[in-house]
């Protein structure tokens, strides 16, 4: 059965999407199947892997309108889009009473199909990242290695700690891990240094440099592994995948 991973932080801008994507893309060429989740309304996921056209996204499916649809990308690689309209989730689905559980409902006959299936949350802890939490095993906590990155962390391990004791006993932290690094900067490399400090065994070894190819890639609709291969940002997520197998 599918290992269910989200990519969390309420902070915005800290390389969750890209995480999502470049991850996902890593597993699939290494011959894993794999599912990606857009639960932002922003839908950036799956603008940046160029679905442009999806008529059948998660917010439909959460609704019950239409069954859970993914959209194929390439061998071993499909995408369950994401919608605008998914900010409008809390309002219609707030007062059910199984309202935390309505993701975990619909992942739960596609799950066996997939070997991880990966949600890129939304930048918010809302009823979206209460589902995603509800039924995920691990969770990774990407942060931007500048100073505050920290900021809003404590936040998120907080809610981590109330949806096990209540929602979700087997969901754990896989780790922390940071984005946009640049280990010529010497603030970033003492944030770091501090986190490690603080969080210790949380923070992951390995870090994803600021790399221009990164923020690229999307704009082609692709992955850094076909984009740029041979770029920083490439190494760097298939480094980190592969510690994430081991978590
Ligand atoms: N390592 C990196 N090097 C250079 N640019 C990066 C890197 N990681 C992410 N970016 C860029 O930074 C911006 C924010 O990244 P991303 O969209 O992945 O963050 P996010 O956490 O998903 O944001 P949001 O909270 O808005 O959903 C994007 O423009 C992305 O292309
Ligand atoms: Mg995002």
């Amino acid at each position: 059965m599918g290992k269910i991973i989200a990519f969390t932080n309420q902070k915005g801008g800290v390389g969750k999407t890209t995480s999502v994507a470049n991850i996902g893309a890593g597993l699939a060429r290494a011959g894993h199947r794999v599912l990606l989740l857009d639960l932002d309304p922003q839908a950036n996921l799956t603008k940046g892997l160029g679905v442009m056209d999806a008529e059948q996204n998660v917010y439909g499916a959460l609704l019950g309108e239409y069954a859970l649809r993914a959209y194929t990308l390439r061998d071993n690689l499909a995408l369950v889009a994401g919608s605008p309209a998914l900010s409008g989730f809390e309002k219609v689905k707030g007062n059910d009473l199984d309202r935390e559980f309505l993701l975990k409902d619909l992942l739960a006959p596609v799950r066996e199909r997939f070997d991880y299936v990966l949600l890129d949350c939304p930048p918010a802890l809302g009823l979206i990242t209460l589902n995603a939490y509800a039924c995920a095993d691990m969770l990774f906590i990407p942060l931007e290695a500048q100073l505050y990155a920290a900021d809003g962390l404590e936040k998120v391990l907080d809610l981590v700690t109330r949806v096990q004791r209540r929602v979700n006993p087997a969901l754990t932290i896989g780790g922390i891990f940071f984005t946009r690094f640049d280990g010529r900067k010497v603030l970033r490399r003492e944030t770091a240094e501090q986190l490690r400090a603080q969080y210790p065994g949380l923070i992951l070894q390995q870090a994803v440099r600021e790399s221009i190819a990164l923020s690229e890639a999307p704009h082609l609709g692709q992955d850094i592994f076909a984009y740029a291969p041979g770029s920083a940002g490439a190494a760097d997520y298939q480094t980190l995948l592969e510690e994430i197998l081991t978590r």
